[in-house]
């Protein structure tokens, strides 16, 4: 990686009379030239179709379309709110696709999603060479279900496959799956179009290509990017946020639990946003202080600086200009693990022998179990590799360029529209790891969510899902959560026992919950048997996992033992929730299988269709996520 700084910023810096530092990561100045004349691509026209929620497929797809732009293809990233199928002749299209919900699409994949599997006509996309990457996790039951779709619909719809699909896991390193399935790519597009292999440079590690410059002034900052600055690309600037006040903050584990929960109340009041019970509200955390300090000095920046950054098509990944401190507090994953190509980046930047060797070795294939033990079991981000490699000398600049955008975290609401209309609650377990040798790792939102006090302001934004309710009161449910997975079933319990206090009919409403103790963690349990006293819930059943010396009972226990009555409120229509951890949701239903296999002598394959048909139907929901 070379260091240099490029002609635009200086010419400019010199012209105005102020002091410009400036750098081009991995440019040289020979490339700076040429990329001042780009040509246009003479090669075949692809788009590359980004289904994306939370922007990981939009990144790939951006810098996909630049890798292909330099290939000589005349390739670029299109949102896939923009396909048209019936209007593709002669295309070559590639789809990055992520999987979302229960097996679902992203919002702005549906479109074509519901086309391809409804609408489309037999032989709808046979003038179309088609690829497809899909994004997804493998902790979730529905892995890359999107993905596979896309794939699978354009081959039955005509279309010509250019590459086998590839699958990108976000529970190990969904980047190196990607650019696994880029070596496989680029030989099968020149193929396909009969074209000569090109051969291009390695990308060096870095995420994006940028141009970073420092100023002093809000000026002078602004001199160089106009008065009206550069608008962010980044997702978190995409989103409808509104600022939510905090008007409760409060700890919901008692003082021997070892560990904290907090339920904190935010008001809606006045602002742009609403939800339904069962939504969820995203929330834009702000890094910790104190990280954001440190970092800033590891890399010699003056937090209080104006910074501009721009890639090569002049996107900014937040608003310029911005203080450093703004930057590096809002728009960048500062505490994440790293990945093989970071590492990559951080052996570059290594002055001494020794240190760089120990970076390569975990940036290797080879190294890849250490990097695991290392970044993730050691709970590490960017500043400890920094502390524990001192010759790495990164500058700003190649700091920006490394770390991925920071993303929103989304919680399950906790209330009720019914019953506070203006107020939306969130119940979020803090992550707090204590480690061998003396460091604390702490969840970037959680720990923010955890220091707010009340009246501060929150940016956030709700998202509506399916995980809702029987439209008429007197549908039995049946509520199965774990831990915080807690918090959507508290949102429904609370609008049930609203609608029972109006007057409607209830139906036999059963709440299975679990925790460690009874006494330390059970969330909300006065307002849980209150619920049990008035007649909202007809059954609460409770898994203790570390009550009783020796046993260690949880909620997919329970749901085997009363297989019995969930069956029989099935069978009479009641509608399954399942929230909490995707591991935990699994158990539940292999539980229900059970359950079927041995009260209703079902095979495996029977009780498997009974479950996806009450999937179907709407009375099977989940609001999972991965630990
Ligand atoms: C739809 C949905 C609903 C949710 N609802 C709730 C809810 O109601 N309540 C709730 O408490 N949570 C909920 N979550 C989870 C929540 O979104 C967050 O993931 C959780 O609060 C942790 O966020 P954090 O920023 O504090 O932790 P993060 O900083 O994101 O860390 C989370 C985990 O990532 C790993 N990790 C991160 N950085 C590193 C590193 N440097 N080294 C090694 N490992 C690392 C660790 O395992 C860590 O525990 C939900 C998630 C989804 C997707
Ligand atoms: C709430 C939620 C639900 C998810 N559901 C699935 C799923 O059903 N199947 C799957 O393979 N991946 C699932 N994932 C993983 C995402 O598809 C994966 O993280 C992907 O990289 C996100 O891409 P994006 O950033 O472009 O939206 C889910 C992730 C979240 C946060």
């Amino acid at each position: 990686m070379g260091f240099v700084v490029p002609a635009v910023g200086v010419g400019l810096a010199a012209a105005i009379g102020i002091a410009a530092y400036s750098y081009s990561v991995g440019a040289s100045k020979e490339k700076a030239k040429k990329s001042s004349t780009p040509s246009k691509p003479t090669g075949p026209k692809v788009d590359v179709y980004f289904g994306s929620q939370t922007g990981t497929a939009e990144e790939f797809a951006k810098s996909l379309a630049k890798e292909g732009i330099k290939r000589n293809f005349d390739m670029r990233a299109v949102d896939l709110e923009r396909f048209e199928g019936d209007d593709m002749p002669g295309q070559a299209a590639i789809f990055l696709v992520a999987t979302y919900g229960e097996g679902d699409p992203t919002d702005n994949a549906k479109a074509s999603y519901e086309w391809m599997k409804s609408e489309a006509k037999q032989g709808a996309l046979e003038d179309m060479s088609f690829a497809v990457f899909g994004l997804g996790n493998t902790q979730y039951e529905h892995y890359n279900s999107v993905g596979k779709f896309y794939d699978s619909q354009c081959e039955t719809l005509g279309g010509k496959r250019i590459v086998e699909l590839g699958l990108g896991d976000d529970d190990q390193d969904i980047q190196e799956d990607f650019n696994n399935w880029l070596e496989l790519l680029w030989p099968a597009l020149d193929a396909h179009f009969g074209l000569e292999s090109h051969d291009v440079a390695d990308s060096g590690g870095v995420e994006y290509r940028l141009q970073v410059e420092t100023y002093p002034t809000e000026k002078a900052a602004r001199k160089l990017c106009g008065a009206g600055g550069v608008a962010s690309s980044s997702a978190i600037d995409h989103q409808a946020t509104v600022g939510m006040t905090v008007t409760c903050n409060r700890e919901l584990y008692s003082p021997e639990a070892g560990r904290s929960c907090r339920h904190v109340e935010l008001d809606i009041a006045g602002v742009d946003s609403d939800y339904i019970t069962g939504d969820h509200v995203a929330i834009l955390s702000d890094n910790n202080p104190e990280l954001v300090a440190s970092l800033a000095r590891r890399v010699g920046a003056d937090l209080d600086e104006w910074v501009v950054a721009r890639d090569e098509a002049g996107a900014a990944p937040f608003p310029c200009p911005c203080t450093v401190r703004h930057a590096l507090t809002r728009y960048l994953d500062l505490n994440g693990a790293l990945k093989r190509r970071q590492v990559a980046a951080l052996a570059e930047a290594a002055g001494d022998g020794a240190e760089r060797e120990r970076l390569e070795r975990l940036a290797s294939k080879e190294g890849k179990d250490e990097l695991h033990e290392y970044a993730v079991d050691g709970r590490r981000n960017i500043l400890d590799v920094m502390r524990d490699f001192p010759s790495v000398d990164l500058k700003l600049s190649q700091l920006v360029e490394l770390l991925p955008r920071a993303q929103p975290r989304y919680y399950s609401i906790s209330s009720s529209n019914l019953t506070h209309p203006s107020s939306v609650h969130v119940t979020a377990v803090v992550v707090r790891d204590e480690m061998p040798d003396g460091r604390v790792f702490g969840g970037v939102c959680t720990t923010y969510l955890n220091g707010l006090p009340v009246g501060s302001r929150v940016t956030a934004f709700c998202r509506r899902t399916t995980f809702k309710l029987p439209s008429d009161p007197s549908t039995p449910v049946v509520m199965i959560g774990a831990g915080t997975g807690l918090a959507p079933m508290r949102g429904m319990y609370l609008h049930l026992d609203r609608l029972r206090s109006e007057g409607a009919g209830m139906g036999e409403n059963m709440l299975v919950f679990g925790c460690r103790t009874s006494k330390d963690d059970f969330l909300y349990s006065d307002e849980i048997r209150s619920m049990v006293d008035k007649g909202t819930l007809s059954h609460l059943v409770t898994a203790f996992s570390r009550e009783v010396p020796g046993q260690r009972p949880y909620v997919q226990h329970r749901v085997r033992e009363r297989a019995a009555d969930i069956i029989r409120l099935l069978d009479g229509g009641a509608h399954l929730y399942v929230c909490g951890l995707t591991a935990m949701a699994k158990d539940v239903k292999r539980s229900l299988s059970q359950g079927l296999e041995e009260l209703k002598g079902m095979k495996g394959a029977e009780a498997e269709a009974y479950l996806e048909r009450l999937h179907s139907e709407g009375r099977y929901m989940q609001d999972v996520w991965s630990s």
